[in-house]
């Protein structure tokens, strides 16, 4: 009989245009993980609604996004890979939570306090009970795992402080995860300014590199990229930012470790290191391109994917859903 695998849940808000940072920090280890989990993927929409979004844009980048994973690898029909949006359980479960969470410690998130002061014109409620959305979607699926980046840590902590204070209620409700913090090396930092992470909202449009950038605009944003005056390629994060973040993208898409990197480029300087990053980084995500462009021509199946996938999840989801409502005493359902 097959072992019985731990569940793993996470997510991405699906606003503006996959990036080189979320595909090497998240989506590429998404890919390796489905064989050691169950894995529950979701384009967390919801969460995107605490910015205001143009209705159009946002719904096609949900849709590229949905697209890409399934290019980049991300077996549709061995994970779960689904909307946030259509299941309505998270919005549900989120409302219970949100009487089990209290205002002083949705306070103390850093992020919230962060976009607070970065949408200080839009500082809406659902800024504030984010964490409670996110927490209702750990625990809607029992999840074991939650691999997030480090800024997400906080997050998983609540939810987990909020699992166990309703556990302590109310008996083994849900089953309490852990977080998964990505290892430093998957973290892509900006061509430009190497001490900010990569972001897609980057007003330089060499900060970022695209997943669907052409070779030739690869090629050019990394023979831009900032480096140092000196030149030697040598892994050293807090002296040489630009540096070490370039080791670091061509060790995620080649598999060479920094030290065989360093002895690659040794005497040849920064010139011809950065076109071998570029070449490497293209030659990587070529094939996922050419999946993403064959993929957009098959509308039906990623539309079946997306069906199938969505009914999976609502399953899953409904039952803890279900169980908690009766938990709390609220009314049952005449059938
Ligand atoms: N807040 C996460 C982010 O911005 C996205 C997210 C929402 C998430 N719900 C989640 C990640 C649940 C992991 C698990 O990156």
């Amino acid at each position: 009989m097959e072992k019985e695998k731990k569940i793993l849940y996470s997510g991405m808000q699906a606003t503006g245009t996959l990036h080189l940072g979320n595909y090497l920090g998240a989506l590429k280890n998404w890919v390796a993980l489905s064989e050691e989990y169950d894995c529950i993927y979701g384009i967390m929409d919801l969460h995107s609604l605490t910015v205001r979004q143009d209705p159009t844009a946002f719904r096609q980048n949900a849709r590229r996004f949905y697209t890409l994973y399934v290019a980049a690898g991300l077996d549709p029909e061995k994970n779960i890979v689904y909307y946030q949006s259509h299941v309505s359980a998270h919005a549900e479960l989120a409302w219970i939570l949100n009487c089990f969470t209290y205002m002083g410690e949705l306070g103390r998130m850093t992020q919230y306090k962060d976009k607070s002061q970065k949408h200080a014109d839009n500082v809406n409620a659902g800024l504030f009970t984010y964490p409670v959305l996110m927490a209702a979607d750990i625990l809607l699926y029992q999840a074991d795992a939650v691999p997030v980046g480090a800024d997400q840590k906080q997050h998983v902590e609540i939810c987990r402080d909020i699992a166990q204070r309703f556990n302590g209620i109310y008996g083994d409700v849900f089953t309490i995860p852990e977080p998964f913090i990505a290892k430093a090396g998957a973290k892509v930092m900006s061509l430009a300014e190497p001490e900010k992470k990569m972001s897609k909202s980057d007003e330089n449009p060499n900060a970022t590199i695209f997943a669907l950038d052409d070779k030739d605009t690869i090629l050019r944003k990394f023979k831009r990229a900032v480096t140092d005056s000196e030149t030697d390629v040598r892994f050293d994060p807090e002296n040489k930012p630009g540096v070490s973040n370039l080791m670091t993208i061509y060790s995620c898409v080649t598999g060479k470790d920094m030290e065989s990197i360093s002895s690659e480029f040794s005497g040849k300087g920064y010139g011809d290191f950065k076109i071998a990053v570029g070449e490497a980084v293209a030659d990587h995500l070529a094939p996922i391109q050419k999946r993403y462009d064959e993929l957009t021509k098959e509308k039906a199946y990623i539309e079946s994917c997306i069906k199938t996938n969505d009914e999976k999840a609502a399953y899953l989801a409904n039952k803890t859903l279900r169980k908690v409502q009766k938990k709390v005493g609220l009314t049952e359902r005449i059938r």
